[in-house]
């Protein structure tokens, strides 16, 4: 068998899609609908592979302990892209319209809320230092999307701003994931706090490979469309490192400032980007936060799942959907 980031966890993960499938039911049909809608439609289910390897990799052997967590961070994941997208005018979600797109902003709403309330009742049922990370993560995503929106068109948004945002909005919750599976394998305080520490760095790569992606890459293979964070005056780490261009970052910036942008403006813009190093820079900043991450999970005994964790830092900057 080839070892990829997910092969050491089909299984659990195929309990989790059934675990999720169980929670999503309601009296009000169109409830169950719209979260199978989004839940049903795909998903990389990084989210639940970082607690699944990291209760795995530290030892942890019944699979049940670890669950109805994981299940419950893939459920909070989609009700934050239910609302995201909302947020973020996304009109396409994993290959298919937005939620709001397809159901109606009132409806998507209630929906987003009601998997929120689900998947802390499956946190619940753990003891209060799950709980407790679990709301403080989801605090953080809050609160980052709050920052985020304060820094909408601001081309003066500096790159610490713009790390803030994504550790909150992105990477603490992928932290929070991976230190429970520490826990609940049992682990002491050092080793779930290097867990932590590999969930924040894998996090922050990811995020910056978003913003990547959100730029160059490909609406089939993504599953949602490019120039989202361009065309919503989102300063992403591409359009701040092109911004800061010396040949081209004035009329990018210009181009960012523009009320309604058009598609065409985009293309423009796009092509633009291509001719700084933004793009290039962005990447290498990601690696560094890979680099960290496999030096946080150095310290665990060799196995397949502690290499499933490496391949899966690999590959969180070296993907395309
Ligand atoms: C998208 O997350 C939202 C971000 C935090 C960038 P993913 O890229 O993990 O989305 P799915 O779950 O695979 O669709
Ligand atoms: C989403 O970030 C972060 C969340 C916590 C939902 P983005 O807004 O960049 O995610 P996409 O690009 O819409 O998937
Ligand atoms: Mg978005
Ligand atoms: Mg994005």
């Amino acid at each position: 068998m080839v070892l990829t980031w997910d092969s050491t966890i089909r299984n659990e993960l195929e309990m989790v899609e059934q675990e999720m499938r169980d929670r999503v039911f309601s009296e009000q049909s169109i409830l169950t609908e719209i979260s199978l809608y989004v839940i049903g439609s795909g998903g990389k289910r990084i989210r639940p592979a970082i607690a699944l390897l990291s209760f795995r990799s530290n030892g942890g052997e019944d699979p049940n302990k670890v669950i109805k967590i994981a299940s419950a961070f893939e459920m909070i994941h989609a009700a934050t892209l239910i609302h995201d997208d909302i947020n973020d005018n996304g009109e396409f979600r994993r290959g298919r319209e937005a939620a709001y797109k397809h159901y109606g902003t009132q409806r998507a709403l209630i929906a987003g809320d009601f998997l929120f309330v689900k998947s802390f009742k499956l946190g619940g049922i753990f003891n209060e230092v799950i709980v407790d990370m679990i709301a403080d993560a989801c605090t953080s995503i809050a609160e980052s999307e709050m920052l985020q929106i304060l820094h909408e068109m601001e081309t003066d948004t500096t790159i610490s701003d713009y790390i803030k945002i994504i550790e909150g909005k992105t990477a603490k919750f992928m932290e929070a994931g991976a230190k429970i599976g520490a826990y609940l394998a049992g682990s002491d305080a050092k080793r779930i706090e290097e867990m932590g520490a590999y969930g924040l760095n894998i996090g922050m790569a990811f995020q910056i490979m978003d913003d990547i992606l959100d730029i160059v890459g490909n609406q089939a293979s993504l599953g949602k469309p490019r120039g989202v964070d361009y065309m919503d005056g989102k300063p992403n780490l591409v359009l701040l490192y092109a911004m800061a261009d010396e040949t081209y970052g004035k009329e990018i910036s210009r181009s960012f400032l523009k009320k309604d942008k058009t598609q065409e403006d985009l293309g423009t813009v796009l092509a633009l980007v291509a001719k700084t190093d933004a793009v290039e820079k962005a990447k290498a900043l990601a690696r560094t936060y890979t680099a960290d991450a496999k030096e946080n999970i150095a310290s665990l005994n060799d196995s397949d799942y502690k290499a499933s964790m490496a391949i899966l830092a690999d590959t969180l900057v070296d993907r395309s959907t």
